[in-house]
């Protein structure tokens, strides 16, 4: 969603925050916008479209020279994206210039009152109302700080905002709540983002503001405040991100070279947790009296973190023996879930920042819960507020659609799974010695699985007219089918759905007419014959049948479809993990084929901070 950089320091700072949002591209947006204070006066431009526009009105910079700026990347919340809606916004009398993420719930009333005292508006967004309400209180108070304290104490909702002010011309301020801010402590100059990725070029020393601070950067140096604008220490923390995870590194697409990365970055996530062929999860000190306790699990997530859930459910219930249920974290929020003291729920979140999941994780705490999660931005906030976190060593993952973190979400599930079942006695010591056996072999597979790109160029060079596409499977293949059905919608824009395979009959059916493609998920070994009837059902109404499972399911696979992937066997815990594979790369050339942007789809983005 949203983005902001700020810079305030020795150099121009345009080419600086140019090169901030195209780092920050990939989290969704459809206008873009800069603004400098230079010689006491605010000079701004924007436009509704992609950076690259922005950078071309502005010349690389060279057309708004100055030392302090502001950049942002808007995705449209409150109004459409045109060039008057998108940031930075001015204050009514042009003193002030403001950028936002986040969402201002009480900007409508806030909005009658500044109209009340005169103040004019020229967008539709709740961002002006913000910038207004600061320029209000700067008249009261004639101070830009005290300005900005009374402004953040009257506003609701989430926000984080950059702030420029004419009267104060080497000044960059910035203040939040509840949407993300870091602020970058570099040579000669220093740093603003929404995300570490806008700056991490420029410095890995930084300082992550919490709600309610304010703070001031300034070419010298960094102060922050908290909300009574008492100044406050705080320690900066180092960045140790790998630069080149957030370059192509040669491939067309950092969502193919996020694919070809799950190998190593499941490796990463599951090595420090494994000893002597057990999982080992001392990092989280669960006391054991807690874990012999669970009762109850739910496991919450959005998008493609609610189908690691999923899949999480039926292998919690099947190993652990704990009832255990997925829901998405926009419909836990709002439900009664039975939780007590003796419910643990995993919220798992690759930002750690997606505004649903952290509404469900602090609610689950206000009824009781534990709360463990599975996030990949250290530091986050669902990190930070749950009671024990467990970080997917991924890398930072930039294509929109979401491949690697996935697959480094699922293998944390697997590993919990193991150390409740184990340490409650619920899998035998057979069992537990083969998954862990193949765990280890589980990079190995999914290297030998993804290695093989053409297959999938040449399905999609098949498939890639159908508009309307079927996923089937059940169980944990059910799991996969939804996320092979998300996959192709967010990238390649066709329609298509998710069933468990048995309910097929009970309605979608009706929609299979001839050419209809359906994909027959069928790896769990258990149920592939199962599945398979289904997909023969579809068959003998026109469908055709492309299947995916396993070498060992490829017997009764084979005879009854049109086209068959198949990937290595392993234990069956642990088949979404290979599963997964061929459906994200199938995604990927259907895009392809069908000239879709693949990395920043329409519409998406990558932290979706508002509800
Ligand atoms: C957005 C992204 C999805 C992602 C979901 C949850 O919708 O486009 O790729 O799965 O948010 O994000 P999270 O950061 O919480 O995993």
């Amino acid at each position: 969603m949203c983005g902001i950089v700020g810079y305030a320091g020795g150099e121009d700072a345009v080419p600086i925050l140019l090169d901030g949002l195209y780092k920050l591209e990939y989290r969704g947006y459809d206008s873009a916008g800069v603004a400098v204070c230079r010689d006491g006066h605010l000079r701004l431009a924007k436009t509704k479209g992609y950076v690259r526009e922005l950078d071309r009105i502005v010349d690389g910079g060279r057309l708004l020279p100055g030392a302090v700026g502001l950049g942002h990347t808007r995705w449209a919340t409150h109004g459409r994206p045109t060039d008057s809606n998108a940031h930075p916004h001015i204050s009514h009398g042009g003193k002030i210039a403001v950028v936002h993420n986040g969402i201002i719930e009480n900007y409508a009333k806030l909005r009658e009152y500044l109209v009340g005292k005169g103040f004019e508006f020229g967008s539709e967004t709740d961002t002006e109302v913000a910038v207004n309400l600061i320029q209000h209180y700067y008249n009261k108070h004639g101070e830009i700080l005290r300005a900005v304290a009374s402004a953040a104490r009257r506003m609701e909702g989430s926000y984080a905002l950059g702030i420029l002010c004419e009267d104060c011309p080497d000044m960059l301020i910035a203040t939040r709540r509840e949407s993300p801010l870091v602020l970058g402590v570099g040579d000669g100059g220093n740093f603003l983002a929404s995300d570490v990725a806008a700056l991490i070029k420029y410095t890995r020393d930084v300082y992550t503001l919490e709600d309610g601070e304010i703070a001031v950067l300034s070419e010298s140096g960094v102060t922050v405040y908290n909300g009574d604008l008492e100044m406050i220490t705080k320690t900066p923390e180092r960045v140790d991100w790998d630069i080149s995870a957030a370059e192509k590194g040669g491939f067309e697409h950092f969502m193919i070279k996020e694919i070809m990365e799950q190998p190593d970055a499941v490796a990463k996530t599951v090595s420090p947790r494994v000893a002597d062929g057990r999982v080992t999860l001392d990092e989280l000190g669960i006391p054991d009296e807690y874990v012999m306790g669970v009762t109850k699990i739910y496991i919450v997530g959005c998008g493609t973190a609610s189908y690691v859930g999923v899949a999480a459910k039926y292998n919690f219930e099947k190993y652990a023996k704990i009832p255990a249920e997925s829901v998405v974290a926009s419909e836990f929020r709002y439900s009664s879930p039975m939780i007590d003291e003796h419910t643990l729920v995993i919220c798992i979140s690759q930002s750690g920042a997606t505004a649903d999941t952290i509404a469900a994780m602090r609610e689950a705490k206000r009824l009781g819960a534990k709360v463990l999660s599975i996030v990949n931005v250290v530091g986050s906030v669902i990190a930070r507020e749950s009671d024990w976190a467990l970080y997917t060593w991924a890398g930072p993952e930039i294509c929109v659609a979401s491949t690697k973190a996935y697959s480094t979400q699922l293998v944390l599930t697997y590993l919990l799974t193991l150390y409740f079942a184990e340490k409650r006695g619920a899998i035998s010591a057979g069992e537990y010695e083969s998954v862990m056996r193949e765990i280890s072999l589980l990079p190995e597979k999914m290297a030998s699985v993804v290695k093989d790109r053409e297959t999938y160029q040449y399905l999609a060079s098949i498939y890639f007219n159908n508009e309307d596409i079927f996923f089937i499977g059940r169980n944990i293949d059910y799991a996969l089918s939804l996320e092979g059905a998300l996959k192709l919608n967010e990238i390649s824009y066709i329609h298509s759905e998710a069933y468990a395979a048995g309910e097929l009959k009970h309605g979608p059916i009706a929609l299979v007419t001839e050419g209809t493609l359906v994909v027959a998920v069928a790896t769990y070994g258990k149920l592939i014959g199962k599945t398979v009837s289904n997909a023969v059902e579809t068959r003998s109404r026109g469908a055709r049948v492309l299947s995916v499972t396993t070498q060992s399911g490829a017997d009764i696979v084979g005879g009854v479809s049109d086209r068959m992937i198949t990937v290595p066997d392993t234990h069956d815990m642990l088949l979404p993990s290979l599963g997964v594979l061929p459906l994200q790369l199938f995604a990927y050339y259907m895009a392809l084929m069908r000239g879709c942007p693949i990395d920043k789809p329409r519409n998406l983005a990558k932290s979706v901070t508002v509800e």
